[in-house]
């Protein structure tokens, strides 16, 4: 069969990259892709990008593609599963009216509060007076919020009330996100360990795929501007089995349950971010209508099972009779920046140390990367995500680290710690 995937990033590039390994599967091609996915055997480019759906249906059809998959949330919450399905083709993922989950923040806390899922207690606005007035009462810190989509940076959490209402203003007078922040919730602070709950869904029955944990900082120590993911490992520690079993049933069946029965059904890839407080309560942080990038990269490399068969079931309303096999060692993914990010990045410069000879169980997955007169060259604020498999957390990040040594660019930046927390853990367990 003929594969399209819809993006460009290191979401993308392991998508691609294990589809193509299936043995249902002839040709994969990825809309836009980049430096990363061209070079898969097995996979193309299309130089069409993930925003323009009607483009893209367009291809699918003459290509005559057999199942198309949406890495990104653009094209999501744009409803590109309705036109598909509408044509007749094949795509996984939400409807347009179901990716609200993640298109509109107000949506998903009105929708967890009409169905009783715990989240954090919240106010939306679209006028500053009042915005600023709630802010000023509230205990500190808060989260604001742009309501729409804005690439994982539409989140300020603010220290002092003048933090908080800086905020509100830069998004409400759209300076900050455009519409996407024409409207903003204002939430209370979590305390606890976040983790990434990934999983599929047919409509009615529900998947969970390994679990994770992102580093949404930009710098060491979880300090710095929120990203949208600086590295990842799998599975998250934290999410022992009674809070898996938690998460299940108090947040993600609920969640199923919930959108079917306000008339949006939802399938495809559900990620839910948690904040497991210290006594094991999971409470949603927020709801993605796809997968993590980076936790993609790190899940789906340690993902034994073929990925096309479990979409194929969750087309089909078979998922209850699918086990997918897991890697049981860990897999932990460290994204090499650009200088500026998460600001306006430093792009077109010549990417060093991406091939020769590399250990087993790495990995190198592109997002940012063009090819130049020949040559690899950045073309975005995350350039790629280096990853490595190890028995342990640390053993797969002592690994990830020696290979990132090798690749260098002009400006290159990354977290020294991706890791940490597991890292700690089984320190203090090796030697307690
Ligand atoms: P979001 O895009 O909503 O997940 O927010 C981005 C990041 O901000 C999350 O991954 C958390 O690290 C942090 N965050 C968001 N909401 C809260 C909250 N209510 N309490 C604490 N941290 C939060
Ligand atoms: N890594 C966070 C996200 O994909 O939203």
């Amino acid at each position: 069969m003929k594969v399209l995937i819809v993006g460009g990033g290191g979401r993308e590039h392991a998508l691609a990259w294990k589809v193509a390994s299936s043995a249902h599967v002839d040709r994969v091609y990825v809309a836009p892709g980049n430096a990363g996915t061209v070079r898969e055997p097995k996979v193309e480019n299309v130089a069409i990008p993930a925003g323009e759906i009607t483009a893209l249906l367009a291809f699918a059809r003459s290509a005559r593609i057999d199942l198309t998959l949406v890495g990104s949330e653009v094209p999501l919450v744009a409803g590109i599963v309705d036109r598909f399905d509408e044509a007749g083709l094949r795509c996984f993922g939400p409807s347009g009216s179901a990716a609200a989950l993640e298109g509109s923040k107000v949506y998903a806390k009105s929708f967890m509060d009409r169905h009783g899922i715990a989240t954090a207690p919240y106010a939306s606005f679209s006028d500053l007076h009042a915005a600023s007035a709630y802010i000023r009462a509230q205990a500190l810190p808060l989260v604001i919020k742009a309501n729409g989509l804005a690439a994982g940076k539409g989140v300020v959490i603010a220290r002092s009330a003048e933090e908080g209402v800086r905020a509100a203003s830069d998004m409400l007078a759209g300076h900050a996100f455009g519409s996407a922040g024409q409207e903003i919730v204002v939430e209370g602070f979590l305390e606890g360990e976040e983790a990434s709950f990934i999983v599929v869904s047919d409509g009615i029955d529900v998947l969970p795929l390994a679990s994770s944990q992102d580093h949404k900082a930009r710098d060491a120590g979880d300090r710095g501007p929120n990203t949208g993911g600086m590295g990842a490992y799998s599975p998250a520690p934290v999410v022992t089995r009674a809070v898996s079993d938690r998460v299940m049933s108090e947040i993600v069946l609920p969640t199923i349950r919930g959108m079917a029965r306000e008339g949006r059904p939802y399938r495809g890839f559900l990620y839910v971010g948690v904040m497991v407080a210290p006594d094991g309560t999971p409470r949603v942080l927020e709801y993605n209508c796809r997968l993590g990038d980076p936790e993609a990269e790190v899940i789906l490399f340690r993902l034994r099972s073929d990925l096309v068969e479990i979409i194929e079931a969750g087309l089909t309303g078979r998922l209850k009779k699918i086990q997918p096999l897991w890697d049981q060692r860990a897999a932990l993914g460290v994204v090499l920046a650009a200088a500026g990010y998460p600001g306006l990045p430093r792009m077109g410069d010549v990417i060093a140390g991406l091939d020769g000879e590399h250990p087993a169980d790495t990995a190198v997955f592109h997002s940012g990367t063009a090819i130049k007169e020949g040559r690899i060259v950045t073309a975005g604020g995350r350039v790629v995500c280096v990853c490595a498999r190890g028995a342990t957390v640390s053993e797969a990040q002592s690994l990830a680290y020696a290979r990132v040594k090798k690749i260098q660019w002009q400006g290159m930046y990354y977290r020294p710690d991706i890791g940490y927390r597991a890292v700690a853990r089984e320190t203090k367990e090796a030697d307690p």
